[in-house]
């Protein structure tokens, strides 16, 4: 059963996901959609299935999708045979057929199959050439709140979709740096291994690190070139590698912190720990307009700092990639007034993507419903 209000199809530049399927994905079964609206509200109970369908549609970008779960979990817990996603997209390109699911010939272990247009991709990341998203989710409320690290993985994550080796590097470095945080915790003094091991630290964190700078500035001048009711965030990275690229040439930064490394080793391993490096670099927020660091603000200011970044992001992967993303926001009218709701609908048709909306409760979504498709999610059901 599809939704009440049926849009002519219009002419856009954007990533318009026209038919979603799904089957054994979670708590669905089998569920069909036809999309012609550029936004979609989902509304229904706690527990429906609002959050599982927006994760079904982030695996169309390379990743672990927005829960990062393993495939085992999505898989039906009553059903035989393995999970499937499949969407056609309409892009400015055309039309395009993209299928995701667990691969039912993995002989162990589990394996992702990814079709694009009825061929087999070799990996992820053609999914990240034909399909850029981006998401906000309830679990992303917290982030400018607690500890550097989901910062830092947020920044990263965003990233990504600019520059896929990104993930390469991230994980490359943390690998060289969890060995040798082994040989020092194991005393094992090999000077040659650890000088090695630091190296690759050295050359993918400044990598790392430059990239988050670029990111950074990125979404300061989005983040400057934009008005409206979301506060406007100021941005810094704290962290040795990105501070010193500031003024030096990476080469030299390079040096500087394998240097570094080489004479933090008695400490790290009597710490345990390693003290320096990207790995320890923190994305700061502050909010502008009160000049207050963004973890001192209210829960709600929080939330509109976050949407006010994630918006700026949506426009650089818009105006980057010449193409408009998918944007997935997940149970969003939680911790938002009226005002700042009825903002943020505006601005999402402003930008014109075709924007996922998830709530327990149709009213929140009321400004936007003239505009939009809306479903109603009941168990695995969409009705
Ligand atoms: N692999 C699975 N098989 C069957 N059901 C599952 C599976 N994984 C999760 N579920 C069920 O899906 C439901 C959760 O769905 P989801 O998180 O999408 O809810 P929601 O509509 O977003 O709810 P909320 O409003 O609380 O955020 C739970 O009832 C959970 O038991
Ligand atoms: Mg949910």
């Amino acid at each position: 059963m599809y939704a009440q209000t049926v849009f002519p199809t219009e002419a856009h530049d954007g990533t318009r996901i026209a038919r979603l399927s799904l089957s054994h994905f979670r708590n669905y079964r089998d569920v069909r959609l036809e999309l012609n609206g550029p936004s979609v509200v989902l509304t229904g109970a706690n527990g429906s299935g609002k959050t599982n369908l927006l994760e079904a549609i982030s695996l169309l970008v390379p990743g672990r999708g927005l829960r990062r779960a393993p495939l085992a979990e999505m898989q039906h817990h009553a059903r035989e045979g393995h999970w499937a996603v499949a969407v056609e997209l309409d892009t400015p390109h055309g039309p395009l057929r993209i299928g995701t699911g667990r691969d039912p010939e993995a002989a162990e272990g589990d394996r992702r199959v990814i079709h694009i247009d009825g061929r087999n991709a070799k990996s992820q990341q053609t999914l990240g050439d034909h399909v850029a998203m981006a998401w906000i989710t309830p679990d992303m409320d917290r982030v400018l709140a607690e500890g550097p690290s989901a910062r830092r993985k947020l920044l990263d994550r965003l990233v990504y979709s600019f520059d896929p080796a990104h993930a390469g590097r991230v994980q490359r470095y943390e690998k060289a740096l969890r060995e040798r945080l082994r040989l020092l915790r194991e005393g094992i003094a090999d000077t040659m291994w650890l000088a090695a091991l630091e190296d690759e630290m050295a050359q993918t964190g400044v990598a790392v690190a430059a990239a988050r700078r670029h990111m950074l500035r990125q979404l300061q001048s989005a983040i400057a070139a934009t008005e409206g009711v979301f506060p406007k965030a100021d941005l810094a990275l704290r962290g040795m590698a990105e501070e010193f690229l500031e003024t030096q040439a990476a080469l030299l930064v390079e040096d500087r912190l394998r240097a570094a490394l080489a004479r933090t080793r008695g400490d790290d391993a009597q710490n345990g720990t390693c003290a320096i490096g990207p790995h320890r670099s923190d994305l700061l927020v502050t909010h502008r307009a009160k000049q207050c660091p963004a973890d001192l603000c209210s829960t709600g200011e929080q939330k509109a700092l976050l949407i006010a970044i994630m918006l700026a992001y949506v426009r650089i992967l818009a105006e980057a990639r010449n193409m408009k993303p998918l944007f997935l926001l997940d149970d969003i009218a939680a911790h938002l007034d009226s005002a700042r709701r009825a903002a943020l609908f505006e601005e999402l048709r402003a930008l014109g993507v075709q924007a996922w909306l998830t709530g327990t409760d149709a009213a929140q979504f009321h400004p936007l419903l003239p505009h939009a498709q809306h479903f109603t999610v009941d168990q695995g059901r969409i009705v």
